[in-house]
């Protein structure tokens, strides 16, 4: 028998009993005639103790003994004289009696502790010993608790796990595919899902009216902290729904998981449509732990001779409450910080509405005081504010503006980890005019039915047509995306030819999901939440790399195993594949 108990499980009931555990060797400390070893396992360390006047044989042995030994120790159970009282254990310490060394450990190449000295690099090589830490193996223990909770209520109001291939054709959710060449089927390829989003709707057709998965998703897409190539969704889909349906039913599993999670109360979410999320925020995922919203100044800002603002599409600002002690040196950082090629504003107004009522301005040579004033009103802002303002075209002004109203928010230290705003936002556009490809691209997928009430608009005017489209957002995070689909083969035909497929490719890439619409297809519709991203959330963490067992690092690559490699000339001819020079 390996282990009468765990490491983290003894404690002053158990002082007398002979007991037996396995584990790793966190550290050791020679005491004079005392050696002491803390071992370690899952859930948590057992102080084992060593005496050289009763037992010198053992406590030589023990001195031998190296960080992340393998070990597996008897001995009775005793009362400790100094107690820890911040681990579990911390009551008791096992005298032992004998040691077997189960497996000998190399030094590690960091030492394994809650503040390591490994870098980055290194703790990814060698991502098995990073796992042993508590920070890291706490995170994995919440995502297990999350997966727990997400399937426990799922299951309890009648939703069913169904799991779809690995193996597939292209989704067209936007990213690009990974791709599985075939050996059987020469010069062909599987494709990755980026989701299951066409086998989920086949399953409605096929009955199941309440399906999830936890399922793996795969997205050749550019990585960053809220991005892997492979992540997991918490997929769903409902049939003989509508919108509202959906939202209540993710509203109530998302405030669940707060509850048992963070023992947070939310409560109902609000819903904001997305042109209006736009106006307010600049951003289809905005974060309202803060107000500071946008107000529109065109007719206030225009034809007062600056010209900067006059040629403008739009002029906007925000309000930063109590920044007009910002000294002129802050208030030149803040303009470079705009001026940034990745934010791109060209400039940046500035207005400090004094204590004294007053104010000062960078365009003060075109503005009254009365004009500032009227700003002021519009904006709701008080004396010792600063407004801030932005002007050129709509799409970047609102980008750069919602860059910076971000980063406001973070120096007045309103975005406080532990405060949670979720909302939903709604009524998405359904197509999104691209330049580059002179066409439409679908804004959620293609799959995504157009509101019925703007029907009529699809063939004339597409680019105005709306969608029963909605995305979870929590603290500025997009958590989760989903829509009400298309059921019907026509509009499905007329969705594809705006984005712009010919007949033919249409039905040679989902002929398949056209023809079931063909039999008995129920209205339906469904989310998909990024699992990561949630559990990343409930950690207090924008990153989602330390909540994956294995991730990949910045540029797609698992440096522990040394993936994506080169293959075998027999394998690449085996898969009737050449692979070209590379520089
Ligand atoms: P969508 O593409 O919006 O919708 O994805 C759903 C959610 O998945 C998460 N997510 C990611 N998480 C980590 N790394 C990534 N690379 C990544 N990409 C997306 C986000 C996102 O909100 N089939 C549709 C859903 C539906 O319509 O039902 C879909 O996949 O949190």
């Amino acid at each position: 028998m390996y282990r009468t108990h765990s490491c983290g499980e003894l404690n002053i009931t158990n002082v007398s009993q002979e007991v037996t555990l396995s584990g790793w060797i966190q550290k050791s400390r020679d005491l004079g005639g005392m050696t002491f070893i803390d071992l370690r396992d899952r859930y948590g360390i057992t102080q084992l103790v060593f005496n050289m006047d009763t037992n010198a044989d053992l406590c030589q042995k023990a001195r031998k003994l190296g960080r992340e030994f393998v070990l597996k120790i008897s001995g009775i159970v005793t009362e400790r004289e100094s107690k820890n009282a911040k681990i579990s254990t911390g009551d008791i310490e096992i005298i032992v009696s004998e040691i077997k060394i189960l497996n000998a450990s190399k030094t590690p190449p960091f030492t394994i502790e809650n503040d390591t000295d490994g870098g980055e690099e290194i703790r990814m090589k060698y991502r098995y010993l990073d796992l042993r830490r508590n920070p890291l193996k706490e995170n994995l223990m919440l995502r297990n608790k999350v997966g727990f909770e997400v399937r426990s209520y799922l299951h309890g109001i009648d939703f069913m796990e169904v799991e779809t291939p690995y193996l597939i054709k292209s989704t067209p959710e936007g990213a690009r595919d990974f791709v599985v060449p075939s050996r059987m089927n020469p010069g062909t390829f599987y494709a990755l899902p980026q989701s299951p989003q066409t086998f989920k709707q086949l399953l409605m057709i096929s009955g199941y009216d309440r399906y999830y998965q936890l399922v793996k998703c795969f997205r050749d897409e550019d990585l960053r902290a809220d991005r892997q190539p492979e992540f997991t969704q918490i997929d769903c889909e409902m049939s003989f729904v509508e919108q509202d349906d959906i939202l209540n039913t993710f509203e109530g599993m998302t405030k669940h998981l707060f509850k048992k999670i963070k023992n947070v109360e939310m409560s109902g979410f609000p819903r904001i449509k997305y042109d209006d999320a736009m106006r307010l925020y600049g951003s289809d995922k905005p974060d309202i732990r803060f107000g500071m919203q946008f107000v529109e100044l065109n007719e206030l800002a225009q034809n007062k001779g600056f010209n900067v603002f006059d040629s403008a599409e739009l002029v906007i600002g925000i309000c930063a409450p109590g920044l007009a002690t910002y000294s002129r040196k802050q208030l030149d950082k803040l303009v470079k910080f705009v001026q940034k090629p990745q934010i791109g504003a060209k400039g940046l107004v500035y207005v400090k509405y004094n204590e004294d009522g007053s104010f000062k301005s960078s365009v003060d040579k075109f503005y009254s005081q009365e004009d500032l004033k009227a700003w002021a009103d519009k904006m709701e802002a008080k004396p010792g504010d600063l407004m801030l303002v932005l002007s050129g075209d709509t799409a970047h002004t609102q980008n750069a503006l919602n860059v910076l109203r971000l980063e406001m928010g973070d120096r007045l230290e309103l975005r406080d980890k532990n405060t949670y705003a979720p909302l939903w936002v709604i009524d998405f556009p359904l197509l999104e005019w691209n330049e580059d490809s002179k066409r439409y691209h679908a804004m959620h997928h293609p799959f995504t039915a157009p509101k019925p009430e703007e029907m009529h608009l699809l063939e004339s005017e597409p680019g105005k047509v709306h969608a029963n489209a909605y995305d979870l957002v929590i603290n500025g995070v997009e958590i989760g995306g989903g829509s009400i689909r298309i059921f019907d083969k026509d509009i499905q035909a007329q969705m594809f030819k705006h984005l712009g497929f010919t007949d033919e490719e249409a039905q040679e890439q989902f002929g398949f999901l056209m023809e079931a619409f063909e039999y008995g297809a129920p209205p339906h519709g469904g989310i998909a939440l990024g699992f990561d991203r949630l559990v990343a959330m409930f950690g207090g963490s924008d990153s989602i790399r330390d909540y994956i067992a294995f991730p990949k690092n910045n540029s797609g690559q698992d440096i522990m195993i040394s993936s994506p490699s080169a293959i075998a000339d027999a394998q690449l001819e085996e898969l009737f594949l050449e692979v070209k020079n590379i520089q």
